[in-house]
């Protein structure tokens, strides 16, 4: 199976979870885009009446493209799930589970989202499941006018900060808030409490990728098919 047929198949499985009736929050990358329009699918035929709140722009305005009611968190500040997709995903003993996220660049509306609803489904491939979490590089959104002072913060943590560019070669990424995000190819995050704790008391620092305790149910995706893992 490869890894596009295997986001394929954990998006189809989470619309299981989504109820007539729900708030739902919408994630952003390209397992919960896949995600969206199998939702978006099931709203057409008139099978579910949900409302949903949306992670990023990008995924506002495809959900919105495809006939789905799409509020704020003004409207529906408190939602009944959030289903989005992560860059790695481990066990962390006494937390449950731990995700990178931002990969995409949305993490702290991602991370802001998450924490409105009452649970929230982290749906992945077998790849993104780890031991221990580094390997992919942690994202720090940061305040632009910041830069010069969060960046060798970051880097006397030891953390390797380098500034995303944008994919159109026009200069840094700019995240929906505004801001810069650095990746810190950090290597192993042996303890991501202390690592998330040294990273927000960074004075500038907005959100990092690390979201600790916060995902309820992870669905992974593999060659057996999808596995409902709790934390
Ligand atoms: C976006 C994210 C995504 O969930 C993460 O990057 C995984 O993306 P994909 O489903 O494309 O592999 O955190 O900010």
């Amino acid at each position: 199976m490869t890894q596009d047929e295997a986001k394929r198949l954990v998006a189809k499985r989470a619309v299981e979870f989504v109820k007539d009736g729900m708030v739902v929050g919408l994630g952003t990358g390209t397992t919960a885009t896949l995600f969206i329009r199998e939702l978006a699918g099931r709203v057409q035929s008139g099978g579910l009446k949900i409302r949903c709140v949306a992670s990023s722009d990008a995924s506002h305005e495809l959900a919105e493209s495809l006939g789905m009611s799409v509020a704020t968190l003004t409207e529906l500040p408190e939602l009944d799930v959030y289903i989005d997709g992560a860059d790695e995903i481990a066990r962390v003993p006494g937390l449950g589970f731990g995700l990178i996220k931002g990969g995409g660049g949305a993490l702290l509306r991602e991370k802001i989202v998450a924490s409105a609803a009452k649970s929230f489904i982290v749906v992945v491939d077998s790849t993104k499941m780890v031991e221990v979490l580094g390997k992919f590089p942690l994202p720090v959104e940061g305040i632009k006018m910041a830069l010069p002072v969060v960046q060798p913060r970051l880097a006397a943590l030891g953390l390797n900060p380098t500034l995303r560019q944008a994919k159109s070669g026009d200069g840094p990424y700019i995240t929906d808030e505004g801001n810069y995000i650095l990746d810190c190819a950090c290597g192993r995050i042996d303890d991501p409490q202390k690592t998330a704790a040294a990273i927000r008391a960074i004075v500038g620092v907005v959100e990092h990728g690390l979201f600790l305790g916060m995902a309820t149910l992870a669905l992974v995706a593999g060659e057996n098919g999808v596995s409902e893992i709790r934390p």
